[in-house]
């Protein structure tokens, strides 16, 4: 099933309780956690995690950029995130973190950045739920779509043939009316975009839209 992922990134951070009214029709509220020290650039953490929890009317899906997920990865579990993407390029040991995240009752994901290769960690898609394929350097919303990196969806979405089950691929950065269709075409089926969402001056309105042209 395709899947609108709005990422908060790009709302108001002083009004998230209505940021998050604003996305309801989506399938998820993206919130990307970033530490300061895996990307140069800080936002929040477990307690706003939880606090959003509180108020959301759609499930959460955590995308740390953080050093050390083997410790935190679990914690965001916890905190109320439905599902929680871990980079692989922090992860010292990604089996037991991503086995950590399901116990705590969450979907577990890994993400490769723009210039990590995919295959080494095919193995690893016996342990989780979704895999993140970034289509910019992780760190900030706004920047310009990697078309380069559909290659690497498309090897994704073979393993995950090849292995079998039901294995969700996620875009992150620099997701459009104008790059989605490329996105679902190379075998992404969960959207994640902030700029293009936040960006709109009508909403609902730009996740139906993006819905539609994944759906075409
Ligand atoms: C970037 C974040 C993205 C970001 C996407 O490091 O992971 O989730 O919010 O923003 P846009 O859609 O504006 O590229
Ligand atoms: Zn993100």
């Amino acid at each position: 099933m395709l899947q609108i992922s709005p990422s908060i990134l790009s709302a108001d951070f002083a009004n998230l309780e209505s940021e998050l009214a604003r996305i309801a029709t989506a399938d998820w509220a993206h919130v990307d956690v970033m530490d300061g020290h895996f990307v140069p650039n800080l936002t929040l953490g477990l307690p706003v995690v939880e606090a959003l929890k509180r108020v959301s009317p759609i499930p959460l899906d955590c995308h740390l950029m953080i050093e050390d997920p083997d410790r935190w990865a679990p914690q965001y579990a916890e905190a109320g995130g439905s599902s929680v993407t871990f980079h692989i390029e922090a992860a010292k040991d990604p089996v037991a973190t991503a086995r950590a995240i399901r116990a705590a009752g969450a979907r577990a994901a890994f993400a490769v950045k723009p210039g990590t290769p995919f295959a080494p960690y095919a193995d690893l898609l016996r342990e989780v739920d979704m895999v993140l394929v970034m289509t910019v350097e992780p760190g900030f919303g706004g920047q310009s779509f990697m078309a380069d990196q559909m290659a690497k969806v498309s090897e994704v979405r073979e393993a995950v043939r090849r292995h079998g089950g039901e294995i969700w691929i996620q875009v992150d950065g620099g997701v459009s009316q104008d790059t989605i269709g490329q996105c679902v075409e190379a075998g992404a089926d969960v959207f994640v975009a902030g700029s293009a969402v936040y960006g709109a001056d009508d909403v609902p309105t730009r996740i139906d839209q993006l819905r539609a042209l994944a759906a075409e």
